[in-house]
């Protein structure tokens, strides 16, 4: 990070970074892939062209039906806060479901995959899925006394209810903010807070792992942790992961508490209708970390938003309303709300949603499902695709299912991970899209449109249709295509899938995002606001762009992303610990993973069980999957003159890279010392890591 920064901002001040894969060849998809491809037309490079930006957009929103259509595409009146569609009047509850009646009603909307491989799969039917949106939107209506603008925490997991409660939401214009059903309750209850949710959303119980998980429990942390940090919630209505039946060991709260199921009776046959909502009025918050403490609430619009999706599923990821689409996210998450809620039943596909882990009870587990439900378009995560291959190498042969489309995301995938998701999950039928994204853009930035451009394997690919990236270096330099450097990823324009804001902190909105390459904070053209992701990329001469990872303090673990401070501020609530520094760890399967350096307060003992109390208190406060690879106890740590933590320093000993100079710094001598403890005595490294951990927590 270069002097004087804010935290927020990214870092790379050396010019010349060297990467880790070599470029590869491309591969191309097969005719029988093209001719039944959605998007086969490579005039739409040209009419997503920024001449014709932003009207270029009217595509994507043209794919959904408007109560009213827009006066203006884009205001940009509000900079950088961007407006799209204004004037425009829809509902996305209605456009994922009522509209598809007509044609589809008896058609497979969801079909859930429970984790217990004797329990069916059960299908719900567009026409079901109305029924159930309908009727649990008078329950929110009628019942929890929601209304539009209000916002709703959900901490579910990944059975139906939750986009019957996410729909239902929609219907009404209550702005929905689901928490990942894996965080703890802890922090469920700091998105509470923040988002001021009155009304809590959860389930007694889920499958994971083979064992039925009490998940009720969360919610009392959650409700009593908010009320503590001043938020009172008034209403927790509890689904039952078996209708009738109750399986947690916290009582229901007397006049806090409802079984949804109860209660629904009430309300059999109520029909709602959907509120006519302004394009640009928020659809839900979406939490993620950065690289300061606090999850920052994305706000995502709803006709934006749902434009982006529905474009971006149909010509992206192919998508047509005979597909059978998997997506193996969790809900919980932005790919889930984008492409496996959102995106695919705004376009009347079949979605499946699994429960549980995909190696339960075996690495036979995922290709079984696929098989069975005949699905033909597959989407995760490397760090999943890593996992399978470890655990079962030679399991998708041994079924017959056929993928016409892949979709990797979430983090780089190494070459030879690309080969084997091609050859042996693809049978070499399928292609492969890797899309690169995040939480704040609502949906894929760069990728290969699948029928035009060829796949390369560990490039995500060139930009899609009307996105338009610049990367820049230290200087606000453009590194064009085949510089060799890589530099920070940035995008010229907006687009409608942007998020529109963090909930109630425009200004760091502005500060994280925009401050760093602004042109003019006056100006409200948006030429002048570049937008920051935070990613170091590398442009290849053919336009197709390697992203590089991370360039701040956000370590991505499993495709997900930590922030280093969080992580921290947990370990510190041990109160024997004076201090906590983590770094980012190269893990075969799942990329990343953080180790935390901690040192003991005076008159503490080391040999205690700090260690232990550590990783207890990052499950409790954050959840298992942050839980740290190692716990090293230091006598100090390693600092500048001016008492700053170099994390670089110590990442460098976590990965055995080369540690650098580190003569200028306070105490130089407790670098060895910590070497020693992490590395034992063995000889010093001296090579340079992947860039994101040579860089890591980097001061310039
Ligand atoms: C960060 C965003 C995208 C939804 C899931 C994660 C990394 C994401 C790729 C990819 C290389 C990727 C970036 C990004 N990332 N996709 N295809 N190749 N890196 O969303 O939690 O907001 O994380 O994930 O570093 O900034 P997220």
């Amino acid at each position: 990070m270069a002097k004087g920064k804010s935290s927020e901002d990214s870092g790379l001040s050396e010019a010349q970074i060297a990467v880790h894969w070599k470029e590869e060849g491309y591969v191309y998809p097969s005719a029988q892939f093209i001719a039944q491809a959605n998007m086969t037309d490579p005039a739409i490079f040209e009419r997503f062209s920024l001449d014709n930006f932003p009207e270029c957009f009217k595509e994507y929103a043209d794919l959904l039906s408007w109560y009213d259509y827009w006066h203006t595409t884009l205001d940009t009146s509000d900079a950088p806060c961007w407006k799209w569609f204004v004037g425009g009047k829809i509902n996305a509850s209605y456009n994922c479901i009522d509209r598809h009646l007509k044609k589809h009603k008896n058609k497979a909307a969801i079909h859930f995959v429970p984790e217990p491989e004797d329990e069916a799969p059960a299908v719900i039917t567009y026409q079901e899925l109305y029924v159930r949106v309908n009727e649990f939107a008078a329950l929110l209506r009628d019942f929890a006394k929601l209304k539009k603008g209000d916002r709703v925490t959900l901490h579910m997991p990944m059975t139906p209810e939750l986009p019957v409660t996410m729909l239902a939401c929609a219907r009404l214009g209550i702005i929905h903010s689901e928490v990942f059903g894996g965080f703890s309750g802890q922090s469920c209850a700091d998105r509470i807070v923040d988002s001021g949710s009155h009304v809590l959303i959860t389930i007694d119980s889920y499958y994971r792992n083979g064992k039925l998980i009490d998940h009720k429990v969360n919610a009392d942390i959650a409700v009593k942790t908010a009320q503590e940090k001043g938020q009172k919630v008034d209403k927790v209505l509890v689904w039952q992961r078996y209708p009738g039946q109750y399986h947690s060991k916290s009582e229901p709260v007397k006049g806090r508490d409802f079984i949804v199921n109860d209660v629904l009776k009430k309300y059999r046959d109520a029909r709602v209708e959907p509120v006519k909502m302004p394009a640009e009025d928020p659809l839900f918050l979406m939490y993620t970390s950065g690289t300061t403490g606090k999850p920052k609430g994305c706000q995502h619009s709803t006709g934006g938003y749902l434009a982006y999706v529905a474009g971006t599923s149909k010509y992206v990821q192919d998508i047509h309303p005979e597909d059978v689409y998997w997506c193996m996210a969790d809900i919980g998450w932005i790919t889930g709300h984008s492409y496996i809620v959102y995106g695919p039943l705004a376009l009347a596909a079949s979605s499946v949603i699994y429960e549980g882990v995909p190696t339960y009870p075996d690495a036979g587990r995922p290709w079984r499902i696929a098989e069975r439900l005949d699905v033909n378009i597959f989407h995760t995560a490397p760090t999943t695709i890593r996992m399978l291959r470890k655990a079962g190498p030679d399991e998708p042969q041994k079924y017959n299912y056929h993928f016409k489309h892949m979709t990797t995301v979430g983090e780089p995938i190494e070459p030879e991970v690309w080969r084997w998701y091609h050859k042996v999950v693809g049978k070499g039928e399928a292609i492969i899209v890797d899309t690169w994204w995040q939480t704040e853009t609502g949906g894929f930035l760069c990728s290969t449109l699948p029928a035009l451009q060829p796949m390369k394997p560990g490039s995500a690919g060139p930009a899609v249709p009307g996105i338009h990236p610049v990367i820049y270096d230290d200087e606000r330099k453009e590194l064009g295509a085949g510089a060799g450097k890589a530099g920070n990823i940035c995008i010229r324009n907006p687009w409608p899938g942007a998020f529109q804001t963090i909930w109630g902190d425009r200004d760091r909105y502005v500060s994280t995002y925009y401050a760093r390459y602004c042109k003019n904070k006056k100006s409200k053209d948006w030429r002048d606001w570049p937008y920051l992701t935070g990613d170091g990329a590398l442009l290849a001469e053919d336009g197709y762009y390697r992203i590089l990872g991370r360039l701040d303090d956000v370590i991505n673990v499993a495709g997900h992303r930590l922030g280093t401070k969080e992580l921290e501020s947990a370990a510190l609530t041990v109160p024997e610990i004076a201090e906590a520094a983590v770094v980012p760890v190269v893990d075969d399967l799942k990329g990343r993973v953080p180790d935390i350096y901690v040192s003991l307060k005076p008159g503490v003992k080391s040999g205690n069980d700090a260690q232990a109390k550590v990783t207890k208190a990052i499950e409790q406060e954050i959840g298992k999957i942050a839980r740290p690879k190692n716990v090293y106890v230091v006598p100090d740590m390693p600092k500048t003159r001016s008492g700053k933590i170099m994390r670089r320093v110590l990442a460098a000993i976590s990965n055995t890279l080369d540690i650098g100079d580190v003569m200028t710094l306070a105490n130089p001598d407790v670098v060895e010392e910590i070497r020693v403890l992490v590395q034992g005595k063995k000889k010093v490294a001296t090579k340079k890591g992947p860039e994101d951990i040579a860089r890591f927590g980097d001061d310039g």
